[in-house]
């Protein structure tokens, strides 16, 4: 399905690829492009340096919902990576999990069971929860017709596409633990924050969350929903790295297939040598990234040029958005 397409008829479209390659330009330009075709659109920056404020030129507020000024239909968001921790207290804080004394537990053989789980604590428990709240918005009642993802360079962004699997993992734990230990597991108690909630409501509340979660990853999966755009530039390192990341997507059951190579050097321009040389280079690699990815792989191999001025805001984004999407 060319990009053009899954703009107008996916719920989801993410952006990924190496760092600096132009993800954000890309992901803002076709919001921008969606929205104005009528879609009501949030783009969502996964990135914890955030750059989609600085691309779209206005502050967004972190966490925060915002709409994009002079855009009609269009919402930015830009996710906290920390702020949802105090919702989840009690999971950060289980490690002394041996020191609560609680008589009879070793005779339980329950020891076992809360090790494990509290080496399931790894860093970055703050960050996985916040896309937790992020799966659990897309996957609960919205208005929005599409979400496009800025994601962060691609290591990062694998990290988020195996969270689904790692969160229902933990989630799905912790629910099987709950219900052996019962009024036993005191610290659990307070899952959530507000302490009015009871145990039952908190367990409904995980279970909630779970369910949100496992739905979140069959999207990301069913090519009828979500497709991947990788977004490289021609350069050799690129072209390695894109190849890595391509067999990532199909180990995750992604759909990708659209591939962009941003900033080709224009072809009727008048070059300096030193940009000729660069250009050359360009073409070499744009020769062999059609071959592997178009030709071999069937992939669209979309051609956006290099403009002259960096493409920040309303009026470069829809120029750029008409080299990108055609
Ligand atoms: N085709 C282009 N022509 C000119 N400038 C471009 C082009 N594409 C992107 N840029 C500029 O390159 C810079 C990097 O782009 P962008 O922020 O979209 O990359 P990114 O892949 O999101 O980076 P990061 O990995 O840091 O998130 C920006 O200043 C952007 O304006
Ligand atoms: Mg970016």
């Amino acid at each position: 399905m060319e990009l053009k397409e899954q703009l107008l008829k996916l719920k989801m479209v993410m952006f990924g690829g190496k760092g600096g390659v132009g993800k954000t330009t890309c992901a803002s330009s076709s919001a921008i492009w969606a929205a104005e075709h009528g879609r009501n659109t949030l783009i969502i920056s996964t990135d914890p340096a955030h750059s989609l404020g600085d691309s779209l030129g206005q502050t967004l507020p972190p966490g925060i919902p915002t709409p994009v000024e002079g855009v009609e239909n269009l919402t930015a968001l830009e996710i906290n990576p920390r702020a949802n921790m105090t919702e989840f207290q009690g999971l950060s804080g289980m490690s002394p999990i041996e020191d609560m004394g609680i008589p009879g537990m070793g005779e339980m053989g329950m020891f076992s069971e809360l090790q494990e789980f509290s080496s399931m604590n790894p860093p970055g428990i703050d960050e996985a929860l916040a896309f937790a709240k992020v799966l659990e918005f897309i996957e609960t009642d919205h208005d929005y017709d599409l979400i496009v993802f800025d994601t962060a360079p691609t290591g990062h962004t694998l990290r988020f596409l195996s969270l689904p699997e790692t969160l229902s993992g933990w989630i799905g734990k912790i629910l099987k633990l709950r219900l052996k230990l019962g009024k036993f597991f005191g610290s659990l108690k307070r899952l959530f924050k507000s302490e009015e909630k009871s145990e039952t409501d908190s367990l409904e509340l995980l279970e909630k969350l779970n369910t949100s979660i496992e739905n979140a990853r069959d999207d990301l999966k069913d090519p009828s929903i979500n497709s991947f755009v990788v977004v490289m530039i021609p350069e050799e390192m690129a072209v390695a790295e894109t190849g890595r990341l391509l067999n990532e997507l199909i180990k995750y059951n992604i759909n990708n297939s659209n591939i962009v190579v941003n900033q080709l050097f224009p072809e009727n321009a008048e070059l300096c040598d030193f940009c000729e040389s660069r250009q050359s280079m360009q073409q070499k690699h744009l020769a062999r990234i059609r071959e592997i990815f178009g030709e071999k792989m069937g992939k669209n191999v979309i051609q956006v040029p290099l403009f002259k001025e960096e493409i920040r805001e309303y009026p470069k984004l829809k120029e750029f958005s008409k080299k990108l999407i055609s």
